[in-house]
């Protein structure tokens, strides 16, 4: 018998559907100057710029437009890893910005057995960087290299923590205090979600340069904290073409009003350092938030995308995830995308995916597992 309500960091955690109150979410389709959305024009010119615009100033931080420099050398290579079915490459990001300069480490297999470039799959790693070992001496089912090589997949990632520490004391002692040290000072300045997206737009950058991959098909993957840097990556870069993102919660796929497991005020309070300043203002008082999670989730339309949930992770509220993805259809609408999501939450284990939304409510734990990679597979089969 699940508990329907818990106590956290001097706040009651509602777990009770009955009891969610009553909310409205802002207008995914009307400019904050009144006008209808009615074509993907008025989306891409008027709105589209505007969500992200609000995103920037109340939630995320701005990403610093430009920088001096960027380069990438390969510090490994391996032509017949995972017994010559895959060309292992471990690459070196740096960029510079006045003078100062951050390197990064990339981790990429590219399977041998194509014809073409290959799509690939990048993964956030927010986990320990054991699950992605190139020497594939431990693997890992959150990075399940072998499973996306046998599928015909490049599958690369890079560790959140080499580039911002997922740490309130020290996430600043990496891109932001090197690359971006202004970006500190504003209240609108981006913290460690941002810098974890804005290297995976530099891993993107890379991506461009490797004869072996298809551009055009780069899928972005996240878990958990790594699934809502995910989605506002692939939010701000149109480049990457598909995204996944796993069990992201609060801030991520699941709407904020709802006031169900975590909430803006519990996670400002822990992880305060993952968005910029501005957003504590709405810790008590989310109804005044411009955006909520769905106008995350149109943002990335017309590209696929697809969002999962597990049935122990409450605290990422499942239903408010699900309706994120309902209530950004209308912008997959406008460009006439083909959206299957059921009325109502969808069973356990019943992946849509023949959408250009997909979903999955899994059973089990706040995870990133080999079902649902398997099916960010036959999705990505289906879509690209
Ligand atoms: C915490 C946090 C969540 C986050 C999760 C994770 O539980 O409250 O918002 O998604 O960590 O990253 O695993």
């Amino acid at each position: 018998h699940a508990q329907k309500t818990d106590k956290f960091m001097g706040e009651i955690v509602n777990y009770d559907e009955s009891t969610v109150p009553a909310y409205t979410l802002p207008e995914i389709l009307l400019t904050t100057k009144g006008e209808r959305v009615k074509n993907t024009s008025i989306w891409e010119k008027k709105r589209r710029p505007e969500l992200l615009a609000l995103f920037e100033e109340h939630v995320y931080g701005k990403t610093p437009g430009s920088f001096d420099s960027l380069k990438f050398i390969v510090t490994n290579e391996k032509a017949d890893a995972m017994q010559g079915k895959a060309h292992l490459k471990e690459i070196k990001i740096t960029a510079w910005n006045k003078g100062n300069l951050v390197s990064f480490p990339v981790v990429l297999f590219i399977p041998n057995n194509r014809k073409k470039p290959a799509p690939v799959f990048l993964l956030i790693n927010n986990r320990s960087n054991r699950n992605t070992d190139p020497t594939r001496a431990e693997k890992s089912t959150f990075w399940p290299a072998e499973l996306m090589i046998d599928s015909g997949y490049a599958i690369a990632a890079f560790h959140h923590g080499d580039v911002a520490p997922d740490r309130k004391d020290s996430y600043q002692n990496g891109v932001l205090a090197h690359l971006f040290p202004a970006e500190l000072e504003k209240d609108n300045g981006m913290k460690a979600i941002g810098v974890w997206a804005w290297a995976a737009s530099r891993v993107m950058d890379y991506f461009k340069t490797d004869k072996e991959i298809d551009f055009n098909k780069v899928a972005l993957v996240g878990h958990s904290r790594g699934g809502k840097t995910a989605l506002w990556a692939a939010a701000q870069d149109q480049r990457f073409a598909m995204v996944f993102s796993s069990c992201s919660g609060s801030t991520g796929a699941s709407l904020a009003r709802r006031k169900y497991g975590e909430t803006i005020s519990l996670i400002n309070k822990q992880f305060g350092y993952w968005f910029n300043n501005n957003y504590k203002k709405y810790s008590n008082d989310v109804n005044s938030l411009p955006v909520d999670q769905h106008m995350l989730i149109g943002l990335i339309a017309p590209r696929p995308v697809y969002t999962t949930n597990a049935t122990e992770d409450r605290w990422a509220d499942p239903y408010g995830s699900f309706l994120s993805l309902e209530n950004a259809k209308p912008v997959y609408d406008l460009y006439g995308k083909k959206v299957a999501l059921p009325k109502d939450m969808p069973a356990v284990n019943s992946p849509i995916i023949n959408s250009a939304m997909g979903y999955h409510f899994r059973e089990g734990k706040h995870d990133l597992n080999v079902y649902d990679w398997t099916n960010f597979i036959h999705f990505a089969k289906l879509h690209f």
